[in-house]
């Protein structure tokens, strides 16, 4: 698992192969390490992030949306959020040298999943860890069904439209169901589509209309998005009668070192206190219910 990429705060040179414009905000950047010995052993776990550096300006941490399964390439969605992901998105192009540290964090407990169903809800930009488990779903058939739930805003802001679009289109044990807030035109043609799978609202909306048809009793429960969504969330699933010790949820947080050196990650209070970056970043209920402050 390439220690020598955890041990060292630079990380190991990788080339960008390929820059793709997702969304007018949101870049999913395609990205190989220069040498081969690391390309190999690098292995990961979907929910596990990275630290992305650029030299001289600053680096921040990223969730690895490809899948472990996908050998050789690396694939990071990143945002433009400030000022090291505008200096990413203006100026690292194909062919562009970038240094990644890591895998860091904890990942999905794939093992404890296994062969059972799956209830992925995103929110966002929560998207990109979530891809990571739907890549490995689609490659190894690690549970028994999938359902995603995705809400965003509009089309427009939507990631990963053509292998959303095309999943909708019916793909053996994956079920595909969206949210959105605003409907332009993208999402009236989904709707005239898929009627089926679309919900007008938020993807709480969608999970209550979809009550009857997914079984949520047996089903594990991941989440990942914006930090107002998971209270709501989290009440909808419980209301849905998922099992408390079945949701998890994945958080980001500020970090600096990403090793559980420099604090700036830690939350809770002297009775139960986590790193982030080391106990997480994904998280169960349970962690929620006993550590002050894992959810507003
Ligand atoms: C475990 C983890 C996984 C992440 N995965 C992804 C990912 O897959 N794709 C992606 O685009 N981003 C991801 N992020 C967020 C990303 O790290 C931040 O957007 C980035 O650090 C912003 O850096 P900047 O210098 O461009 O922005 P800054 O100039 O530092 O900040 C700009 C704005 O972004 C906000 N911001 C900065 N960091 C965070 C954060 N961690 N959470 C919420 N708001 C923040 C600031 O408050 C400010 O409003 C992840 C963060 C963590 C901790
Ligand atoms: S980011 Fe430094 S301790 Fe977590």
């Amino acid at each position: 698992m390439g220690d020598n990429l955890k041990n060292t705060y630079l990380g190991a040179p990788a080339r960008v192969l390929e820059v793709e414009n997702l969304t007018s905000i949101e870049k999913l950047y395609t990205l190989r390490f220069l040498d081969n010995d690391i390309n190999n052993k690098f292995n990961f776990i979907p929910g596990q992030f990275v630290m992305f550096n650029v030299p001289g300006i600053g680096e921040f941490p990223v969730s690895i949306c490809s899948s472990p399964t996908r050998t050789g390439y690396l694939q990071l969605c990143i945002r433009r959020a400030g000022r090291v992901t505008k200096y990413v998105h203006e100026n690292i192009v194909e062919g562009s040298i970038v240094y990644i540290r890591g895998p860091y964090g904890n990942g999905f407990p794939l093992e404890e999943m296994k062969n059972s169903p799956i209830v992925l809800v995103a929110g966002g930009l929560g998207m990109a860890p979530l891809r990571s488990i739907l890549l490995y779903h689609l490659d190894t058939q690690h549970f028994s069904d999938l359902y995603l739930f995705y809400g965003v805003r509009n089309y427009e802001l939507m990631l990963f439209k053509r292998e959303i679009r095309t999943l909708l289109r019916g793909y053996y044990n994956v079920h595909v169901y969206l949210s959105f807030e605003d409907i332009d035109r993208g999402a009236r043609e989904l709707i005239r589509l898929y009627r089926k799978s679309i919900v007008r609202g938020m993807v709480t909306d969608a999970l209550e209309v979809l009550r009857g048809s997914v079984p949520f009793e047996e089903s594990y429960a991941v989440m990942c998005g914006p930090p107002v969504m998971y209270k709501f969330v989290v009440k909808k699933l419980l209301d849905l009668k998922v099992r408390p010790d079945r949701i998890y949820m994945t958080l980001e947080r500020r970090m600096k070192c990403g090793i559980g050196k420099c604090g700036h990650c830690i939350v809770g209070t002297s009775t139960s206190i986590k790193y982030v970056c080391l106990d997480g970043p994904v998280f169960t209920y349970w962690d929620v219910l006993s550590t002050k402050g894992l959810i507003e």
